[in-house]
C-alpha cells in the first residue's frame, strides 16, 4: 500500500490524534482542514512526536463544494497515489444554515463534501488503498429526508440533521464498497465511541470526569479509525460498519437498504457534480 495518507479535520479531537499516530507509523500525512493556521499548529506538534515524518496541510472547507474541488485538485497535482483516505471531519449545526452552494450545512459538511472529495480522488488511489469513513452510532436514529436538504423552510432539528448526515456516511460506505468490488480497495465506516471532543455539547464535556467510564478521550476515540487504517487483519475487509471496540456490527436496517443507498448516491452525484 502507498504510504500517503489523506485525512480531513485534524485540527481537533479524533482527527488530531489519528493524524499524529499515522505519522508515527511512518505515513506521509496530508491534512485537509479549513483552518490552515490551526492545522499548522497540529503539524508542528506531530513533528515533535515524529521528527522524520512528512506532514502537510491542504486547505479544504468541506461545506463548500468549490473548496473541495480545489483541495482534490491540489492533492492530485502535488502527491502520488493515496494509500489511505480518512473522511474524519464532522460537525453539527445547532440551527438551520445553508452551505455556500445552498445545501443544509450539517449534511453538506458531513456528507456532500466527503462524497465529492472521495469521488474526485477515486482514480488517484493506490490499487490497495483503504477508505475509512468516521460515521456514528447515531446513524441508527437517522432518517433520510433529501427534500429538506434544499428547502430552507423545512423544519430543522440539530440531532435529526446530524443523525441523517451520519446515516448518509454509512449508506455512502456501502454503496462505494459495492462499486469497488473486484478491486483491492476497501471501504469501511465506524463509530468512534462517545468521545470528549468539541463536537459534544459543552455541558457534556464539563461532566466528563463523572462519566469517564462511558466517555472516551480522543486517544481512545481514534482507535477504530487507526485499526481500520493500519491493521493487517482488515486488509481484505470491505463494506462493514465497526464499533468503538473495533468489532464489526450490523448497521441499521435503513443503512442496509440498497435502494436507499442508490438513491442517495444518485442525488449526491447530481448535487455535487461528482464524476461517475
Ligand atoms: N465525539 C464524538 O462523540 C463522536 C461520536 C460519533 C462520531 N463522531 C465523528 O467523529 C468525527 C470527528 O469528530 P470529533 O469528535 O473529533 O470532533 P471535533 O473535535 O469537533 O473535530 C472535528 C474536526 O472536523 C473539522 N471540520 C468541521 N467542519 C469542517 C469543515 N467545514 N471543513 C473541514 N473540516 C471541518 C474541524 O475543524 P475546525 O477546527 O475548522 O472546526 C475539526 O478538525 C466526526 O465525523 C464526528 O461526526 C464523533
Amino acid at each position: 500500500m502507498s504510504e500517503l495518507a489523506v485525512i480531513t479535520g485534524t485540527t481537533h479531537g479524533i482527527g488530531r490524534v489519528t493524524s499524529r499516530e499515522l505519522a508515527c507509523a511512518g505515513k506521509t500525512v496530508v491534512m485537509l482542514c479549513r483552518d490552515v493556521t490551526a492545522a499548522g499548529v497540529v503539524r508542528d506538534e506531530i513533528r515533535q512526536h515524529a521528527p522524520a515524518a512528512r506532514v502537510e496541510v491542504v486547505r479544504c472547507d468541506l461545506a463548500s463544494l468549490a473548496s473541495v474541488r480545489e483541495a482534490a485538485a491540489a492533492v492530485r497535482r502535488d502527491y502520488p497515489p493515496i494509500g489511505l483516505l480518512i473522511n474524519n471531519a464532522g460537525m453539527v449545526s445547532t440551527r438551520r444554515r445553508a452551505s455556500p452552494e445552498g445545501f443544509e450545512l450539517t449534511f453538506a459538511t458531513n456528507h456532500l463534501g466527503p462524497f465529492l472529495l472521495t469521488a474526485l480522488l477515486a482514480d488517484h488511489l493506490d490499487k490497495a488503498a483503504r477508505i475509512v469513513m468516521v460515521a456514528s452510532r447515531i446513524h441508527y436514529r437517522g432518517r433520510l429526508d433529501l427534500a429538506a436538504v434544499t428547502n430552507a423552510q423545512a423544519p430543522y432539528g440539530a440531532t435529526a440533521a446530524y443523525a441523517q448526515s451520519k446515516l448518509a456516511n454509512v449508506l455512502h460506505t456501502f454503496a462505494l464498497a459495492r462499486r469497488m468490488a473486484g478491486t483491492d480497495i476497501t471501504v469501511n465506516c465506524l463509530h468512534p465511541g462517545v468521545v470528549a471532543t468539541n463536537l459534544l455539547p459543552r455541558w457534556l464535556r464539563i461532566i466528563k470526569p463523572l462519566i469517564s467510564r462511558v466517555m472516551f478521550d480522543a486517544e481512545r476515540g481514534a482507535r477504530t479509525s487507526l485499526y481500520l487504517a493500519l491493521d493487517p487483519s482488515v486488509a481484505g475487509t470491505t463494506g462493514r460498519y465497526f464499533d468503538e471496540y473495533q468489532l464489526p456490527r450490523p448497521a441499521s436496517a435503513l443503512a442496509n437498504d440498497v435502494e436507499l443507498q442508490e438513491s442517495l448516491w444518485r442525488k449526491s452525484a447530481e448535487w455535487t457534480g461528482a464524476p461517475h
